[in-house]
């Protein structure tokens, strides 16, 4: 039987680091990508850090019969679906995009696997379907809602797949809650590489501690929290990625689905994280409070327990080291994967 996986979206921030460690767990990656957020120069580090050229073709997957002939050719024995959009501003702004492209996407994906007779996928969700979450450390048994079209994909792709379990009991999948990823591989060689303004905290930070951006905004000092500013559970995206290889592992060794939370278990601050940035830097990072930002909930932090047990997997890096590993990034990218590939 072949050990290949599919990875979709493999070219953006989270499937490029997963890419490496499926590779060093020792399977072999059939990654696709339209770049709709993400650059072709990343096979080039890619191929770098593999050592081999990367198995990739360029294809939308919400294109299902192209989908299905590249399954046809190169078969697969499980999927990780990343291929998403995934600003959550953006999609207020245009929902259908949003439905479109991450509804359709996750359809076409079950449809061109099944088509192939394979019947295992891990799915890319997020904690932002807790909504505002009433009690602390979350647990994957609790209450979920959405407040944007970006959440909604989210929640209905883990009831897409339900109903698919449902019909078809042979269907295998991991719903995959990822609390928020930051940090890059050691290497500097890869990291996130957001166009425009950064969405989220830790690359306006790199951008402010690199001088491409002035200062930080932050929103709002007064939640009811130790420091007063937002509390997040920050995960390292390598660490994500071994939770990835994790959840595949389970899905291969035995029948069965699952839900469960990728996080630390551990939230900081905004003004933690903007500490931590400084000295892994040695940079200022200057930055001013103004008011709240509608949407945005006070705390939200894992209870990792379900992960360890199911998958035997958790967290190994800090703060301190998510922020080093991002600076290096940072710093020898200052223009992200349009700068000279380090040496
Ligand atoms: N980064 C986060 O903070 C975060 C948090 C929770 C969940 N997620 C989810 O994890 C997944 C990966 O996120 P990421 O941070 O790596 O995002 P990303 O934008 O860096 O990567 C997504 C990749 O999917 C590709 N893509 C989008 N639509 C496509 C399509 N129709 N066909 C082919 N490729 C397509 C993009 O070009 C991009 O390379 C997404 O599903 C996202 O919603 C991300």
């Amino acid at each position: 039987m072949t050990n290949r996986i599919l990875l979709t979206g493999a070219t953006g921030y989270i499937g490029t680091h997963t890419w490496l460690a499926l590779h060093e767990a020792g399977f072999e990656v059939l990654g696709v990508d339209n770049f709709a957020n993400s650059s072709p120069r990343v096979l080039d580090r890619l191929a770098h850090l593999l050592g081999q050229r990367p198995q990739f073709e360029q294809l939308d997957v919400t294109d299902t019969p192209a989908l299905t002939a590249l399954l046809q050719q190169r078969p697969v024995q499980a999927a990780v679906h990343f291929a998403a959009f995934k600003a959550v501003g953006e999609s207020t702004q245009q929902p259908l995009a949003y439905y479109r492209n991450n509804l359709s996407g996750l359809v076409s994906v079950c449809e061109a696997l099944r088509a192939t007779d394979c019947r295992r996928l891990v799915f890319s969700s997020s904690a932002t379907v807790y909504g505002d979450p009433a009690t602390l450390p979350i647990r994957e048994d609790a209450p979920t809602s959405s407040t944007n079209p970006y959440g909604a994909t989210k929640l209905i792709g883990e009831q897409i797949l339900r109903d698919l379990g449902a019909a078809d009991p042979a269907w295998q999948t991991g719903c995959l809650r990822y609390f928020n990823p930051v940090g890059a591989h050691a290497s500097g060689l890869i990291g996130e590489d957001p166009r425009g303004t950064p969405n989220n905290l830790m690359p306006y930070v790199a951008q402010v501690a690199v001088g491409r951006r002035d200062r930080l905004q932050v929103f709002g000092n007064d939640y009811p929290t130790p420091d007063g500013t937002g509390v997040r559970d920050y995960i390292h995206v390598v660490d994500l990625a071994e939770g990835h290889v994790a959840a595949l592992r389970r899905l291969l060794a035995q029948a069965g689905s699952f839900t469960v939370n990728l996080g630390t278990g551990q939230g900081y601050s905004v003004l933690d994280l903007v500490r931590a940035y400084e000295t892994a830097s040695g940079r200022a990072v200057p930055h001013e409070i103004v008011p709240r930002r509608p949407g945005d909930v006070a705390a939200c932090y894992a209870d990792p327990q379900r992960a360890a047990e199911l998958l035997g997997w958790q967290a190994q890096h800090g703060l301190a080291r998510m922020c080093e590993d991002s600076w290096r990034w940072q710093r020898l990218n200052p223009q992200g994967f349009d700068s000279p590939m380090p040496s």
